[in-house]
């Protein structure tokens, strides 16, 4: 069964785009391993759009760019296998890819053989040029299909923006591990901000282990630089993005060159405690409990964020997006499902130790686009 948690890797997109090549992804898979985010769980090394040659082969087969991967896909993928990751690729339910490149549009079926024959464990299959009249669901179905007829495991994510609200039909329908809910992130607080809480907030019934919205891949440790560049966020900005896509269930896609990541970004990707809220096997995605305005900034809010845990106890999330002031926030166990008058230790799952014991509620200071991530677990 794939995918019983939301699913941990690499995509090439946010920071190469077109420039994608062979040693980018081997060094990228030597570095998984060296820095420890193989360790930390993160396993499926994706390459994004603009792998693919400008044609199909003589007997109308996908082919990879050989001037970018001149020992070939099938030899990458072996190389992801010998170190214990998975390889992912990317393909379009459109005549071409986003990039202009062939797609798999009528194609499904012999293309999913391909990326089975090739060792692909993961597909991205995006929405571009779908022709006029044509059922986008019924494409997503029909690779769904296509790809489970080939007998290999291969985890399908779907990538259409939310336009049809795939949350409602992708994972039966189609047999999706996960989609996309929206357009492309960008390298900045304010895209992190509008995909993160503004556009996730009412989907949290639709995730489970199996099946996960994904509010796109992560833009951790990028500072500005990339294909998504948009003017990048502070290390702070970026541990509440993460904290953030931790509480949603969300897949964790890092986007950021991990060749070289800054021990920031690194200890922000690594942190145990709150990769393990993520990967929580009950598998519910985090819920916003409520959320402050304020007179001086009425379109930015304090937000308190619950995610209930198997173990009985609940992580929350204290997410201040004012930008200028600071926010007391406070989390109240009745709001939690917990009972009122019950004695909860609280953990900062950030600072990695426990805060103490409290009784009906804890409360705690958020500085501007900061955020704590506590787990509040009562006293047997
Ligand atoms: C779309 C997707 C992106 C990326 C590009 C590639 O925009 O949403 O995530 O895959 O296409 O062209």
């Amino acid at each position: 069964m794939l995918a019983q948690t939301p699913p941990m890797g690499w995509n090439s997109w946010n920071t190469f785009g077109a420039s994608i090549n062979e040693d980018v992804v081997r060094e990228t898979a030597d570095a998984f391993l060296a820095t420890g985010l193989k360790d930390a769980g993160y396993q499926y090394v994706v390459i994004d759009d603009l792998w693919e040659a400008d044609r199909r082969d003589a007997h109308g087969r996908l082919r990879w760019d050989e001037s970018k991967f001149p020992s070939g896909i099938p030899a990458l993928a072996d190389y992801m296998h010998s170190k214990g990751l998975k390889f992912g690729i990317y393909s379009c339910a459109g005549s071409h890819t986003c990039g202009g490149k062939p797609a798999s549009y009528g194609r499904e079926e012999e293309d999913a053989q391909t990326f089975a024959e090739w060792g692909v464990d993961f597909l991205k299959y995006d929405f571009c040029y779908k022709p006029m009249g044509v059922d986008g669901r019924a494409l997503y179905e029909r690779m769904g299909q296509a790809l489970r007829a080939t007998g290999r495991p291969i985890l399908f994510s779907v990538c259409e923006w939310g336009t049809m609200h795939p949350w409602n039909w992708a994972a039966g329908q189609a047999g999706a591990h996960m989609w996309r809910t929206t357009g492309d992130i960008a390298d900045s607080w304010r895209s992190v901000s509008d995909i993160g809480f503004e556009r996730q907030k009412d989907l949290h019934p639709y995730a489970g282990p199996g099946h996960w919205n994904d509010p796109d891949m992560l833009v951790v440790g990028m500072y500005g630089k990339g294909n998504v560049a948009a003017g990048g966020c502070t290390d702070e900005e970026y541990r509440a993005h993460f904290t953030l896509w931790c509480v949603l269930a969300a897949p964790l896609m890092i986007g950021c060159d991990v060749r070289n990541m800054s021990e920031a970004a690194k200890a922000i990707l690594t942190n145990p405690e709150a990769i393990a809220v993520d990967q929580d096997p009950l598998g519910r995605q985090g819920m916003c409990l409520g959320r402050d305005g304020g007179p001086d900034s009425p379109w930015t809010f304090s937000e308190v964020w619950r995610k209930c845990l198997a173990d009985g106890s609940v992580a929350v999330g204290f997410f201040n997006r004012h930008d200028k002031r600071g926010a007391i926030m406070t989390a109240a166990w009745e709001a939690l499902g917990i009972h009122d008058c019950r004695p909860c230790v609280v953990r900062d799952l950030w600072a990695r130790r426990d805060v103490g014991e409290f009784t009906r509620s804890y409360a705690d200071n958020v500085p501007p686009h900061a955020c704590k991530l506590l787990k509040v677990t009562p006293v047997r």
